[in-house]
């Protein structure tokens, strides 16, 4: 079989054409791939060891920790430690943010705050999950251990940000401002191949996801959204066709190769939506941007230029393929709340 490109040469051609690049960020990336790796090993014979179900712990949101959660959360904070170039992590299942204190980690200029397993409700029944990640420039000088500032950076900041797919097969999507590039996980090699360059989300598309089951609790505007969806008009593709795996990470990636939107909104649940601003909402928003999509939190509100307060912060999101996500914004301003 001929082998495409690997993720390693690609960096390496990308680092050509930025002779001033300290290799760090190629540094930073070759541990999320092994902790990929590791993860990508573990969740295939998750039906056979016993790794599955609940760890018996809640997150600090209050959420049921699965025991791959935790797995995920330790390899990859791991592997982020053990080469220096970043200084501190924040996660969905770490309560506080973790400041590496060993001397190398703080000279490290590179936070990174992510969704270590995302989707993880899904994993007892085999369907896809993922792992979210993004990438700032501390702020704090370097050399002291990093702060809460670091981390509370709005997404217009991210130096990159992706996600890794375990699904049929496994994937690293990500972006660091030069448009999306997917890779394709070879594990009889134990090496991410070039398999998707140059993602481009669709300007429109006839998919759209959304957890249908809350629909008495949403505002007035999406409501008018999703039954706009399923009105028939031949000339635009409807009624479009309904998609929800329940993983962000799997729906995302759907919806930016085929075109659709993904919506998770405020409800009487939820009042600030349910996705986190910084492990979720950021990363997505800067992938599906440099797809030349949009990511909103409601009416003219940029997922990216919201300046965050707290760690764990939730958003509303409505992201995807830019016109679907201008006609949500059109019904959202025609009916404020
Ligand atoms: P996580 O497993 O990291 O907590 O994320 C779950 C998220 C997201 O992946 C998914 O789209 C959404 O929660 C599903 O929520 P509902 O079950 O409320 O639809
Ligand atoms: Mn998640
Ligand atoms: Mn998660």
């Amino acid at each position: 079989m001929e082998i495409t490109k690997t993720h390693g040469e690609f960096i390496i051609d990308a680092q050509h054409e930025h002779p001033d690049a300290s290799g760090e960020l190629s540094s930073l990336f070759a541990s999320i791939r092994l902790a990929a790796k590791i993860v990508h090993r573990e969740i295939n014979k998750a039906g056979l060891a016993d790794i599955t179900g609940a760890a018996g712990a809640e997150n600090v949101q209050g959420e049921a920790q699965q025991k791959l959660d935790l797995y995920a959360n330790d390899k990859f904070k791991a592997a982020l430690e053990a080469r220096g170039v970043v200084c501190g992590l924040a996660s969905e299942e770490e309560e506080h943010l973790v400041s590496f204190d060993s001397a190398r980690c703080q000279k490290g200029k590179y936070i990174v705050l992510m969704d270590p397993l995302d989707g993880s409700s899904n994993i007892d029944v085999n369907v896809s999950v993922g792992t979210i990640f993004s990438i700032y420039h501390r702020l704090t000088p370097v050399g002291t251990p990093a702060k809460e500032e670091d981390f509370l950076q709005p997404g217009n900041k991210q130096v990159a940000a992706g996600y890794i797919i375990y699904g049929s097969s496994t994937m690293l999507v990500y972006t660091t401002g030069q448009g999306v590039n997917g890779f394709t996980y070879d594990p009889s090699i134990g090496v991410f191949c070039l398999s998707n360059p140059d993602m481009r989300a669709p300007k429109t598309g006839t998919i759209y996801s959304v957890n249908e089951g809350n629909y008495v609790h949403f505002p007035e505007g999406i409501k008018k959204y999703i039954k706009y969806c399923q009105i028939e008009d031949k000339a635009s593709n409807r009624p479009y066709t309904s998609r929800y795996i329940g993983s962000l990470v799997a729906d995302f990636h759907r919806n930016l190769i085929k075109g659709g939107i993904y919506m998770y909104p405020t409800s009487t649940a939820y009042p600030n939506g349910k996705l986190r601003l910084l492990y979720e909402c950021n990363p997505m928003a800067f992938l599906i941007e440099q797809a030349g999509g949009r990511a909103i939190a409601g009416p003219g509100i940029r997922i990216m230029d919201m300046v965050p307060t707290e760690l764990h912060q939730r958003a509303p999101l409505y992201l995807g393929s830019s016109r679907m996500v201008d006609e949500v914004e059109a019904r959202m301003v025609a009916n404020p709340e």
